[in-house]
């Protein structure tokens, strides 16, 4: 099932120095229960496209399908429903507020919705789980390798069961260890029937992927996994 599309789409940055084109004419399907790496160099556009895809912007021409509904045109309130409703997001620095412990984390997403505290509680506990975190919940960030870290961004990001889960960099501090405990956790989220879209500079993640994309200059191609493994 395909959850997202963009068709057509250009993200045209204005600065200081002019019109800056980060993307251009790009059209891309996003699938349920696939693992999607975006690879391509630094500057190439990457993240431009997650936050795309991500409603964090808005294309400044083209459309974003989100669940068969056209986003792009929507008041800004309500594609922030949609993005809560929908994207989980995974950064490279794990983005997790220090004062709090991995399960305050990981239920914050839920707290702003006014949920229950028991409706709170259980789905944390199911996150945690999810990502084989629950052992470390009571501890705070800094006392959490950075493999660990990240499982618990994960679980926050999962937490409120969106279809789209969006990473940028995610085992870029990672060492190889926690890297392959992170991507598995990825894409086992993959298979259990989430879109999951990672964005990466790092070549060691092509075999967990279902599909790559190329970005280069702010072009999008699919690229054959086959001629670069
Ligand atoms: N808010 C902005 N205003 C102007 N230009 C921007 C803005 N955001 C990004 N750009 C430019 O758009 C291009 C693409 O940026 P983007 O962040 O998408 O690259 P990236 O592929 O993610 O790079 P990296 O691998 O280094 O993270 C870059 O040349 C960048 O300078
Ligand atoms: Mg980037």
């Amino acid at each position: 099932m395909m959850i997202a599309r963009l068709k057509n789409a250009n993200k045209i940055y204005e600065t200081q120095a002019g019109k800056f084109t980060a993307l251009a004419n790009c059209n891309l399907e996003l699938y349920e229960g696939e693992l999607l790496l975006i690879i391509g160099p630094s500057g190439s556009g990457k993240t431009t496209l997650l936050s795309l895809l991500g409603c964090l912007i808005n294309p400044t021409e083209g459309t974003l399908e989100i669940d068969g509904k056209n986003v792009d045109d929507l008041p800004d309130k309500e594609m922030a429903k949609v993005r809560l409703d929908t994207i989980g997001f995974v950064f490279q620095q794990f983005n997790l507020l220090a004062p709090l412990t991995a399960a305050e984390n990981v239920a914050f997403p839920l707290k702003m919705r006014n949920m229950k505290t028991a409706e709170i509680k259980q789905k944390t506990e199911e996150a945690l789980k999810k990502v084989n975190i629950s052992e470390h919940k009571h501890k705070l960030p800094k006392q959490l390798s950075g493999g660990q870290q990240q499982r618990v961004a994960i679980a926050r990001a999962l937490v409120t069961d969106p279809k789209i889960i969006l990473c940028d960099e995610p085992t870029a501090s990672l060492d190889k260890h926690s890297l392959e405990i992170v991507m598995k956790e990825l894409k086992e989220l993959a298979e259990g029937g989430k879109a999951v879209a990672v964005v990466t500079h790092d070549p060691r993640l092509m075999e967990y992927a279902d599909r790559v994309i190329e970005v280069e200059n702010g072009i999008v191609n699919e690229v054959n996994k086959q001629t670069i493994n």
